[in-house]
């Protein structure tokens, strides 16, 4: 039996590398069901994040805590089977982590053997490096994330820009650097000063991609029912909001209602 021949070339953790080497931008969003991953695989996103942030846009929470690993598992299963080409990432939630490294390998294993993801992303520097490594020593790929960490949320009080002091900044840096040499193969920046992001990015080999950290890092991400304008109330700077599918959606269910309360739907074609 003959397999079709792909024209496409699927995203691998070294074609990440690669794509910073030769100074292409790496594009990123997020997706948690297999209809979503279809359509941002199909436009050649290079990366699909399984994030956290399906406890927010996908379950209505206020922050991402409450999002477990199976529920993770269950988004990132259904990201994988609609995708062909991106590379996929998922989130180890809050709490399957940090309390020891065994509990991170066990978790981050979870996620590869049930979800079929490609790699997985946490939150943190110094305080996770060991759980970072023993993740790395059983093959599984690690992104970083520094900067705003959600998880954290509690701990900082705000969702504000961070490492705008000096020291914060140092910390962000001694971090970014320990990840980079742990084996980490990406580092997500979240809302830190711009100036910064571009100094880590370019004193790093990893690509750096960043959310709210300005333009001078490897590649970008963002949240996508943010940027398709479904959610409304969250309206960072930082965002760039591609379509207003609020006010699309809001206006196609208005007019569903109207006609099957006025008896125009269905009409005589659109029945047996
Ligand atoms: O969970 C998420 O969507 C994220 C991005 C904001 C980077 O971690």
């Amino acid at each position: 039996m003959s397999t079709a021949k792909k024209e496409y070339k699927r995203i691998t953790v070294k074609s990440l590398t690669e794509m910073k080497s030769r100074g292409e931008k790496i594009s990123m969003l997020t997706a948690y069901d297999y209809t979503m991953a279809q359509i941002v695989d199909g436009a050649g996103i290079d990366v699909i994040l399984v994030g956290d942030s399906a406890s927010n846009v996908m379950a209505g929470h206020e922050t991402t805590l409450p999002i477990t690993l199976d529920q993770m598992i269950y988004h990132a299963s259904s990201v994988v089977r609609g995708i062909s080409r991106s590379l996929v990432v998922v989130d180890l939630p809050f709490g399957s982590y940090q309390s020891d490294p065994k509990e991170a390998l066990r978790s981050a294993i979870r996620i590869m053997k049930e979800s079929g993801g490609h790699s997985i992303k946490l939150e943190g520097g110094k305080e996770v490096k060991e759980s970072i490594k023993r993740i790395l020593n059983a093959g599984i790929p690690v992104m970083g994330h520094l900067g705003l960490t959600p998880q954290s949320i509690y701990k900082f009080g705000t969702y504000t820009v961070r490492a705008k002091e000096e020291e914060e900044a140092q910390k962000l840096k001694d971090d970014a650097l320990m990840l980079e040499r742990a084996g980490c193969f990406a580092i997500v920046l979240e809302k830190v000063p711009a100036k910064l992001a571009q100094e880590v990015a370019e004193s790093l080999t990893i690509p750096v991609i960043g959310i709210g950290a300005g333009a001078g890092v490897d590649g970008q991400v963002l949240v996508t029912h943010d940027m398709l304008g479904m959610t409304h109330e969250f309206n960072p700077r930082f965002l760039r909001r591609y379509l207003d599918m609020h006010t699309a959606m809001t206006q196609a269910f208005r007019q569903y209602s109207h006609d099957v309360k006025s008896q125009d739907f269905p009409n005589d074609e659109e029945q047996y």
